[in-house]
């Protein structure tokens, strides 16, 4: 990501409709890279995220020495090394943007005979990383955390890990993730309990290359000392993008749009649950079974929005899509309270702040508290236009592409490369909904 990339989006010339796909999930493209590399024989992988973070995941499993090989975008060839077949790197590991890539291989690594350096970009470096290395090393692994627990981390090899029952103080799948990863090495039994639940696909992907998985509210448990056995894995629609298109379908006034094959897996789809609280028109159809995983389409048509209280108990099921709630809230009569989201200031950015910047530079009023905000509702005024950082955040640079539909003036958005990471081809994509949007200039 070394070019810089600025947009211009403006008010929607027109309604918002169609019918479109998404690209793969993040987080299970992640999880398949790296599960296929460590298992035993080959496995194939449809619908892979061609995004900046997961091809950093890909990279990274082949400097580990696993080959792959990429028959055409979105698929992969995966030659599993089995548990044990990892080699070192010399060189440091490369993660990018990507928390769920750190956090992970944090896991993964720990119970590995060599030692391993895992670096990031700006962003990642600037991420709390005690998370992991704190019950990593309960389990008995070294991590070496920079000063105030910041990557780079050095993975040390060659420790004997054992099993732990955790409960992670924060509702984190990275965390929750890297603690099984590291169980798959330990000795004996490692339990993650959880208050509330996170997405839980690792633990499903685990169990569906053959590791005995229990899986139970509240708590996941494994032993150490198995065997994976590759297979074919197929990653739904990216829940987390198609809440973007969702996002112009529901503020823009006529809009009707289909979304098609988006992932819906419960963990995920928080948002939808309060969307539709705040009366959006959203309808689920065709729900299929695709490898163990729901999948829907989902039709939207405008209707107005009403402010309210966000239940606590979705915030979980719904953290990476509060920068695009924020912009209906903003979009919605009445005001929208968030709270119990304070995990939103540890993301790509400080996602609470950022968005409320944002906002208020387009005539919104934003309260902020220290885990979420009071969000003040223009209702059919609309926003005014402004210029907006979006502090390298790929959600903060999508949420404002879209709310600049309800704007009067043209919205300038800064920084705005780190969309690649996530939802490659998304301008492309957007001027297809019915969005004007064009990056204004790269240096
Ligand atoms: C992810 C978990 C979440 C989410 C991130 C992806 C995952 O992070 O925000 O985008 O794939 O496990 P936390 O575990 O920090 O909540």
């Amino acid at each position: 990501m070394s070019a810089r990339v600025d947009w211009i989006a403006r008010p929607a010339p027109r309604a918002v409709q169609g019918e479109t796909a998404v690209p793969g999930d993040k987080s299970v493209s992640h999880r398949a890279v790296m599960l296929a590399g460590i298992a035993e024989g080959v496995s194939h992988v449809h619908g892979f995220l061609e995004g900046e973070d997961t091809r950093a995941t890909a990279r990274i499993m082949q400097q580990l020495g696993v080959r792959m090989e990429t028959p055409e975008p979105g698929q992969r060839i995966v030659h599993g090394v089995g548990l044990r077949g990892l080699r070192g790197s010399d060189a440091p590991l490369d993660c990018g943007n990507a928390g769920t890539g750190m956090r992970l291989l944090a896991g993964l690594l720990a119970g590995q005979a060599f030692d391993s350096t895992l670096v990031g970009d700006a962003s990642l470096s600037r991420r709390p990383m005690r998370r992991v290395s704190d019950p990593l090393q309960q389990m008995g692994a070294t991590i070496e955390t920079q000063e105030g627990g910041l990557p780079p981390l050095i993975v040390r090899g060659g420790r004997t890990l054992h099993g732990i029952d955790y409960q992670p103080p924060m509702a984190s799948a990275q965390v929750k993730s890297a603690v099984l990863l590291a169980g798959l090495y330990a000795e004996g039994e490692t339990v993650v309990r959880e208050v509330h639940p996170t997405r839980d696909y690792t633990e499903r992907m685990l169990a569906a290359f053959g590791w005995p998985v229990e899986m139970a509210p509240g708590y996941v448990r494994l032993r150490g000392g198995g065997m994976l056995v590759g297979g074919e894995v197929v990653v739904p629609g990216d829940f987390s993008s198609a809440a973007f298109p969702l996002l112009a379908a529901a503020i823009v006034p006529g809009s009707q749009l289909r979304l098609r094959a988006v992932g819906l897996n419960p963990r995920r789809t928080g948002l939808l649950a309060v969307l539709r609280l705040m009366g959006a028109d959203i309808r689920v159809l065709d729900t299929r079974e695709v490898a163990g995983e729901a999948l829907a389409d989902l039709e939207i048509r405008h209707a107005p929005l009403r402010g309210i209280d966000v239940p606590v108990e979705h915030v979980s099921d719904m953290i990476d899509e509060f920068p695009a709630l924020f912009v209906a809230a903003a979009c919605a009569e009445g005001v929208t309270r968030v709270r119990g989201a304070a995990e939103l200031r540890v993301k790509e950015s400080d996602r609470i702040d950022a968005m409320a910047r944002g906002l208020r530079a387009l005539g919104v009023t934003v309260d902020e508290t220290p885990d979420g905000a009071d969000i003040v509702g223009r209702g059919t005024a609309g926003l005014t236009g402004g210029q907006i950082d979006s502090h390298g955040d790929h959600r903060i640079a999508m949420s404002f592409a879209v709310a600049a539909a309800r704007a009067t003036g043209d919205v300038r958005i800064l920084d705005c490369a780190a969309v690649d990471t996530s939802f490659p081809g998304f301008v492309t994509q957007a001027g297809r909904w019915g969005l004007d949007l064009r990056a204004s200039e790269t240096r």
